[in-house]
């Protein structure tokens, strides 16, 4: 029988081995947990927070005090912003966000579940416990015919058992008699081309098909979906005395309006000029119809965004130059070139501000062998300096003197010199998610090797980015050891996340430092109070080496690539 069968829910076990080992190792909790939770809220615990600030401070790093040189050989113009969540109100219309920033969204014509619409089948292979089970009762009877005919009995059986407790609104089960002799009219009409599982599905949840036509059930009670709505996904509250239509203010839905609200600001009390960028990373909020994969797609997250504002005839060479600069950091966090994809976006995909944009994607074990996005690069034009001199009423213009100098000396026109030299830049932005990218080196230092000593499943961080980079131990917790180790300890944290640990046996310490990804483990043992040597053993290898104690920076640096 090779009739279409659903996708396949994506191997969901590196992925729940994953969650499991940040919950357990303190990288990432369920916000609310002991509330039961609540969707799409995350908590970065001890070990999480740290792997998250050695990315933004990476990312800053490379952005902000040691920005690439340019396409033109000039070191790039770099600043830094911290705006604020909430801004003024007008700022989202002028921006788009009140009037397009939805998704399509359907809800159950019952129970009132609410669906992303172009999520929804994945959702029901993936996530549903009625489609899941009745997928079981398909069977296929063979017939003279190439094509098997798919056996009504068990749906029925179906229909009249478990369907009654897990899909009641089903129309299957309200009215099994007159969906299946749908079903089979259609199934014999066109015998050369048989219904595959969505369609069978769609004619298992319909009961007036003249009236109605095919309808997609519900992933939970299994009554029709209704049409696409639109959604918006931006948070709402409220800043002042009363909770009233004129203090509705919204979250932030990305970092990148507050960098455009202050252009003028910066431009003004900075000696600096076009072209430059503005860097800025924090929190963003969506909310998101169906958060799902971990922390991969959440409603309150982090963004890693800089707008880089360029004169217009040269936005072309910039947006080229981002990409490249962004997929180059990319593997500096030591992710395989082989997890990592550019996919242009489609002229009809395009966001409505944008003039070209390129995804940056990854191989997530819940998309593998597809990728899922990590970071776009837009070419935004002027839209939004446009839009936000349009309502607000200031000029977000540039005067560019060097752009005028050059234009002179090259012979140009009057006419020219005066319409070019003055312009809305455009603007280059690279945005990421900066909670993203910590799913990604979760997700790419995952291993796991049976039998192997030490941890069997543990982060092989890149060491520069192990939220601890070093453990520190006495072998036995007495005879001078804890003494010399307490010092080795409070002379390395000066520089590096150090963990003190002198309980447990050696094994079981080095076995849980591995789990979190510490690439290194000091020990402190008899000799070491006789000759000053230590031992230091590598995570990956598993090797122990004898190192002088006067030489552990050295080595420890070394190692460590800081
Ligand atoms: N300023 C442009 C902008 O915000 P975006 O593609 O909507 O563009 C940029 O978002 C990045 O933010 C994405 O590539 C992704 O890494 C991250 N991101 C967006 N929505 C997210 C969510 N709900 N949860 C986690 N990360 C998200």
């Amino acid at each position: 029988m090779d009739w279409p069968m659903p996708t396949e829910p994506t191997t969901p076990s590196v992925m729940d081995q994953i969650v499991s080992l940040c919950k357990r190792r303190g990288f990432v909790y369920q916000a609310s947990e002991i509330y039961g939770g609540i969707r799409g809220f995350w908590d970065y615990g001890p070990l999480g927070v740290l792997l998250k600030n050695n990315i933004r401070d990476w990312w800053w790093k490379c952005m902000v005090e040691c920005p690439p040189v340019g396409p033109d050989g000039d070191i790039v113009s770099m600043v830094g912003l911290d705006s604020s969540i909430i801004q003024h109100p007008k700022t989202w219309e002028a921006s788009g966000h009140t009037a397009t920033f939805a998704d399509p969204m359907r809800r159950c014509t019952k129970c009132g579940h609410i669906i992303r619409a172009d999520h929804y089948w994945d959702i029901l292979v993936t996530t549903s416990k009625w489609f899941n089970d009745l997928i079981q009762s398909f069977e296929y009877a063979p017939t003279p015919t190439p094509y098997p005919a798919l056996t009504t009995g068990p749906l029925l059986r179906w229909a009249n058992r478990a369907g009654k407790k897990l899909a009641p609104n089903m129309a299957l089960v309200r009215n099994p008699e007159v969906t299946l002799a749908s079903l089979a009219t259609r199934v014999n009409g066109q015998p050369t081309s048989p219904p595959d599982v969505r369609e069978i599905t769609q004619y298992l949840a319909t009961e007036q098909m003249h009236m109605t036509g095919l309808q997609d059930p519900c992933v939970l009670c299994g009554a029709p979906m209704g049409t696409p709505e639109q959604f918006n996904l931006m948070m709402v509250t409220y800043a002042g005395t009363t909770q009233s239509a004129e203090n509705l203010v919204y979250l932030r839905p990305e970092t990148a309006q507050g960098i455009f609200l202050n252009f003028r600001n910066i431009i003004d009390t900075n000696r600096i000029k076009v072209p430059f960028g503005v860097a800025q990373t924090g929190k963003s909020f969506r909310n998101e119809l169906t958060p799902r994969n971990f922390i991969f797609r959440s409603r309150e997250f982090e963004q890693m965004e800089m707008e880089f504002f360029c004169p217009p005839d040269d936005a072309l060479k910039w947006y080229e130059f981002w990409r490249g600069e962004r997929m180059k950091w990319w593997l500096t966090l030591g992710i395989k070139p082989e997890n990592l994809i550019f996919r242009d976006h489609a002229t009809d995909e395009l966001s409505h501000y944008s003039k070209a944009t390129v995804d940056i994607e990854y191989k997530y074990p819940f998309t593998a062998p597809d990728f899922g996005e990590l970071e776009g690069i837009a070419h935004r034009g002027d839209y939004d300096l446009s839009q936000h001199s349009k309502h607000s009423g200031q000029k977000l213009d540039y005067f560019d003197q060097e752009l005028q100098l050059k234009l002179k000396e090259q012979g140009a026109s009057a006419e020219d010199v005066k319409s070019k030299s003055r312009y809305i830049p455009n603007v280059i932005e690279p945005a990421s998610g900066l909670t993203r990218a910590v799913l990604v080196l979760l997700c790419e230092a995952y291993t796991y090797e049976k039998g192997r000593a030490g941890a069997e499943e543990w982060f092989k961080f890149k060491p520069k980015f192990a939220p601890v980079k070093l453990g520190i131990f006495p072998l036995v917790n007495k005879d001078g050891m804890p003494e010399m180790a307490e010092k080795i300890y409070m002379d390395l944290r000066q520089r590096y996340t150090c963990e003190y640990d002198p309980k447990q046996s050696i094994g079981k310490r080095y076995a849980r430092m591995d789990e979190i990804g510490t690439p290194m483990c000091i020990v402190v043992d008899g000799d070491s109070l006789k000759d000053n040597t230590v031992t230091v053993r590598d995570r990956d290898t598993t090797a122990q080496e004898r190192v002088s104690v006067d030489k552990l920076h050295a080595y420890v640096a070394a190692k460590l690539e800081m």
